[in-house]
């Protein structure tokens, strides 16, 4: 039998790559719980009708990449292409919003499937850490989830990426947009699938990639010169907000995003390391959307930052994280009474909240050293029949090779004061 790969479009995470993914998940829910964000979980799969409607009939979405199926008992379910949705769902199901704390601000960190053409930065299963803000129209709501991105990428040791801004304008100067881009673009040359787009979603022409649609589109009308004065004054304090808190972004009025649900701010976190799948994570406000799913009004906004690209957006500008080593202190036992004693150490360690590892498998010295080596820890502790009959196991530093028999009664508390010591000089 052949062996099973893991299937198109995923990759699996491995140590000590998979270090690096969970350090980004922290760093990005770090300034979150810091600001009044409580975690949410909702399942993995939900009633697909949930999507189509929220996230909308027409986007790509929806239409080509969903994972959609008829369980056995014949539920229509999806899995969960995107957060905000269900989110929202679940903040309504528990009637969150009647608690009279409004907004209800939630985060949540997952995963997220798509049935997309798979390539770099460009998966069928990824990872998402998002942000909710559900039931308050404040311009500082908006600027608050704004500037938590940009900590987080900057905490992370970011800086080749930027924020570009946009209003998608509200439900009375949207529409009178769209028509006047429908009656633009029935003017050009397109294809058919295009033309149709022009019906169904016409800002997402706009989004067209391809050089001689992009062409036709110089003199296009633009949803800034349509914004109704409420959407104006609401984006003019988004920005201003951003502007005194030092957070750089660039307007950029063709910023149109995938999912139908936008409303005013929206905004997107590229970075110019990533190739084609730039968007390193997006958002922004959504006030329909509580009403597209059977909700009261709750006007909200929030954004989602992807995992993996993050991840490769850190590869791309060479940044290595300080990621604390696995293990503090490997254990090397040479022979069976030495198994007993240093395993009991190993086990007295953790318990005292110190990383410890121990030579499994009855190794030779020179493997088990190997093995040492590997795992990073700073302090080896060896012992042998001869150690041990003289009351003492042999504590080798990894960093200057010096190497000290130490009492075996007091070896625990060697160890805690070393790494204390070395703890305080690091920082
Ligand atoms: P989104 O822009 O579709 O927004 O996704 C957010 C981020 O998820 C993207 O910027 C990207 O980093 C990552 N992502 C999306 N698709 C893939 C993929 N196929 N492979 C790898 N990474 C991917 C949303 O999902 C909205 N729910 C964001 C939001 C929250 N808006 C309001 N609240």
């Amino acid at each position: 039998m052949s062996t099973f790969k893991a299937p198109k479009g995923t990759y699996d995470l491995l140590p000590p790559d998979s270090a690096s993914y969970l350090a980004v998940r922290e760093a990005i829910a770090a300034p979150l719980r810091n600001s009044g964000y409580g975690y949410v979980e909702t399942p993995g799969f939900e009633n697909v009708e949930l999507f189509s409607r929220g996230v909308g009939e027409s986007t790509d979405i929806v239409t080509k990449e969903m994972y959609a199926f008829t369980t056995r008992g014949g539920d229509r379910l999806a899995l969960r292409p995107e957060g905000t949705a269900s989110v929202l769902r679940a903040a309504l199901e528990a009637n969150l919003h009647k608690a009279g704390n409004l907004p209800v601000k939630l985060w949540y960190s997952g995963s997220y499937y798509r049935y997309e053409r798979p390539q770099k930065g460009r998966y069928r299963h990824f990872s998402q850490v998002g942000a909710e803000a559900i039931g308050a129209e404040d311009p500082a709501l908006d600027a608050e989830l704004i500037i938590l991105a940009d900590q987080a990428y900057r905490s992370l040791g970011l800086k080749e990426f930027r924020i570009l801004l946009n209003s998608l304008g509200d439900k009375e100067c949207r529409p009178v947009y769209r028509a006047a881009l429908q009656d633009f673009l029935r003017g050009l040359d397109l294809d058919e699938e295009t033309r149709r787009r022009i019906d169904i979603n016409p800002l997402r022409v706009l989004d067209d990639k391809r050089d001689d649609v992009q062409k036709q589109l110089v003199g296009a009308p633009m949803l800034r010169d349509y914004l109704c004065d409420a959407c104006k004054a609401y984006h003019e304090q988004v920005r201003e907000l951003l502007t005194t808190e030092g957070v750089a972004y660039e307007d950029d009025p063709k910023l149109v995003r995938g999912l139908d649900y936008y409303t005013r701010t929206t905004f997107e976190f590229v970075h110019d390391g990533l190739g084609s799948q730039s968007a390193v994570g997006g958002g922004g406000r959504y006030d329909g959307l509580s009403e597209m799913i059977g909700g009261p009004a709750l006007p909200s906004v929030g954004w989602a930052l992807g995992v993996d690209r993050t991840v490769l957006a850190l590869e791309a500008e060479g940044v290595t994280l300080d990621l604390p080593p696995a293990t503090s202190v490997f254990a090397v036992p040479l022979g069976e009474e030495a198994r007993r004693v240093l395993f009991a150490k190993v086990t007295e360690l953790r318990r005292a909240g110190v990383a410890a590892d121990f030579s499994y498998g009855g190794k030779g010295l020179k493997g088990a050293m190997k093995n040492a080596n590997r795992s990073g820890a700073r302090f080896t502790v060896v012992a042998g029949e001869r150690d041990l009959a003289e009351g003492v196991v042999q504590l080798k530093d990894m960093e200057s090779g010096e190497q000290e028999a130490v009492a075996v009664e007091s070896v625990v508390d060697v160890l805690k004061g070393k790494l204390d010591t070395q703890a305080r000089t690091a920082q």
